[in-house]
């Protein structure tokens, strides 16, 4: 259970500032910030928070922000549905309680859904055993298991967020057929193997608005190749290109990938 007076928070004073100087290799488990000028320690996070700051410009774009008085009036009468996001993948939820902290500074109604089994990764396909690199730690260990629905839940509710962000427990598979069938503005695929990148696809990409944004994690990932091949044999009938962004010099599972749905 995460507890919340241990929780590091998003403060920017000198002290945090030096503190995320001595995080040399970033690890899920610290919370980063979420707001620009990005500290290059995180810049493996920063693509996400880009692509999806591009994701709700697009949703406010949509909704036609005002530009006079009568515009903002017509504006709040004709107030769609929020700003509906996922995430396939949340292991302890820092990169979702960034991307809800850029929500929430925008003043952007949302709904939030994340998906993991909050047990660690499944077992290895016969794809994953095949793609996964021969000294990989995940072919005999399973990662990502620091972590609970519980201590998560907790951890969102310290922050303010209960109301927006739900949680769910389970395979994708299990969990997916339980959504709600709504549109999707963003959806962050952060699940390393092969079927998951498959499995979430095929429910979120046709769910997806025009102009909303689908971010892969994995898709230049050294440690877990296969997602970059379940990303291309989906892919590979659609009309969407691939776009690619990196935050600092280069190095390996810096460069993150998205598509704009069409
Ligand atoms: C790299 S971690 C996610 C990190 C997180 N997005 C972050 O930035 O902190 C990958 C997560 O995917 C989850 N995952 C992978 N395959 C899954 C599946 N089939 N069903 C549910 N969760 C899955 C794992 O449990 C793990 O927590």
């Amino acid at each position: 259970m995460i507890e919340k007076q241990n929780m590091p928070s998003f403060g920017d004073n000198a002290s945090d500032r030096s503190d995320k100087r001595k995080v040399r290799r970033f690890g899920a488990q610290h919370l980063f910030s979420h707001r620009p000028p990005y500290d290059p320690v995180f810049a493996e996070r920063v693509p996400l928070l880009q692509a999806f700051s591009l994701a709700l410009g697009n949703y406010r774009t949509r909704l036609g922000l005002p530009a006079g008085r009568w515009a903002a009036l017509r504006s709040v009468l004709r107030r769609r549905a929020p700003f509906m996001a996922a995430e396939c993948g949340v292991f302890s939820g820092s990169s979702l309680l960034a991307c809800a902290s850029i929500a929430r500074d925008q003043g952007v109604d949302f709904r939030f859904i994340g998906l993991d089994t909050f047990d660690g990764l499944p077992d290895l396909s016969e794809i994953d055993k095949q793609f996964a690199p021969p000294q990989a730690s995940y072919r005999h260990r399973r990662l990502f298991t620091e972590t609970s629905l519980e201590g998560v839940c907790q951890m969102l509710s310290a922050h303010g967020f209960s109301r927006e962000i739900q949680l769910r427990k389970g395979l994708f598979k299990e969990s997916i057929p339980s959504l709600e069938d709504v549109k999707y503005h963003f959806v962050n695929i952060d699940c390393d193997l092969y079927e998951p990148h498959i499995e979430c696809l095929e429910y979120f990409y046709p769910r997806m608005i025009p102009g909303g944004i689908v971010f892969f994690d994995d898709y230049h990932s050294v440690e877990y190749p296969m997602a970059r091949e379940a990303i291309n044999v989906f892919m590979r009938d659609k009309p969407e290109q691939l776009q690619h962004l990196r935050f600092g010099a280069d190095g390996p599972n810096i460069t993150k990938a998205f598509f704009v749905k069409y």
